[in-house]
């Protein structure tokens, strides 16, 4: 597949210099013909052409569903090795404290919640296996931090959590359609927030503008949408505070991965988060992140080990590695 060199455009008002990029808010650009049948491509490799047909798809719908049962939810997720082995993972970890070991699926769903297996599906739509690690490490200090700066905003931190975790879905998709070929391109970055300009004159599109369409695909709610989509979006651009959350946590988690501030996050908070309390959240963000990411490398180097049937017929394995 060959991405296209795209041009630009802000809805027929004409090609856009570089510079104005950023001016004009990169999730309200509009795409040429050829940018989005590259974006319908990277939809189609990543097995998102619609939510019915995409087994994350009915997974979430099940999750979200007010008559969602766990019983119906192991019967998707036995479909799935990676995420059963990370839900048992998950139940068997510390933080759930059980005194035996949990060898069923069903009893994991359970334990676990629906709220963690949700995150714990929508992150392994990112393919961390796949992605260079400071990516991965990336997203999971973007979702902590969104989450600690939505709850200083007093707005709904499992949204920001979400948001922040899956914005940049859009990075693994480009990595994996051009096959590594994005990895140079995101190298040229001198901040995170450089990069969607780099990607727009490549390829016609950004990687929120293919985060923003995988989150359609699976019907997402649409300021959850708008959330994960404008997160390199100049901050007088975003007015929900939803959005305002997920773009200072990326700040925030940019800061933390050796990088400088872009945002003023007190006034961009209307003075709910301000710098001196990333001391505060530091440790939490940064011990959260790597708990979640260490479920995630264990049950790559599970599944690697693995050979073939279905995750049922693995319990035994599990069960002899989380004792
Ligand atoms: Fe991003």
């Amino acid at each position: 597949m060959y991405p296209p060199i795209g041009k630009y455009t802000t809805g027929g008002s004409g090609e856009c210099v570089m510079s104005d990029v950023h001016a004009a808010g990169i999730s309200d650009a509009v795409l040429t013909e050829e940018a989005a049948r590259f974006l319908e491509e990277i939809l189609i490799e990543a097995g998102m052409v619609s939510s019915d047909q995409s087994q994350f798809g009915r997974i979430l719908v099940e999750l979200g569903s007010p008559d969602g049962s766990a019983a119906r939810l192991e019967r998707l997720l036995i479909r799935d090795q990676g995420l059963s082995a990370r839900v048992l993972r998950l139940a068997n970890s510390a933080s759930y404290g059980m005194s035996r070991s949990v060898t069923s699926l069903q009893s994991a769903i359970t334990i676990v919640g629906f709220t963690s297996i949700r995150t714990l599906t929508m992150a392994s739509a990112m393919a961390w296996d796949r992605v260079p690690e400071s990516w991965s490490e990336f997203s999971l200090l973007h979702a902590y931090a969104a989450e600690s700066v939505a709850w200083q905003m007093g707005v709904p931190r499992p949204d920001a959590f979400s948001a922040g975790l899956l914005a940049d879905l859009g990075r693994s998709l480009l990595y994996k359609v051009t096959e590594g070929g994005y990895e140079l391109l995101s190298d040229l970055a001198e901040h995170p927030d450089s990069l969607p300009a780099l990607e727009l004159s490549a390829y016609g599109l950004t990687h929120q503008h293919v985060t923003r369409e995988a989150f359609r695909r699976w019907r997402f709610p649409e300021p959850l949408v708008a959330a994960a989509s404008s997160h390199h979006d100049r901050i007088d651009q975003i007015h929900d505070p939803l959005s305002l959350a997920v773009r200072v946590g990326h700040d925030v988690a940019a800061v933390l991965q050796g990088g400088n501030p872009h945002l003023d996050w007190a006034q961009a908070t209307d003075g709910h988060f301000i710098e001196a309390q990333l001391e505060m959240y530091e440790g939490a963000i940064r011990a959260q992140a790597s708990d979640l990411a260490s479920v995630f490398a264990w049950s790559y180097d599970w599944l690697e080990r693995s050979s073939d049937g279905e995750v049922a017929r693995h319990f035994a394995p599990v069960r002899l590695h989380l004792q």
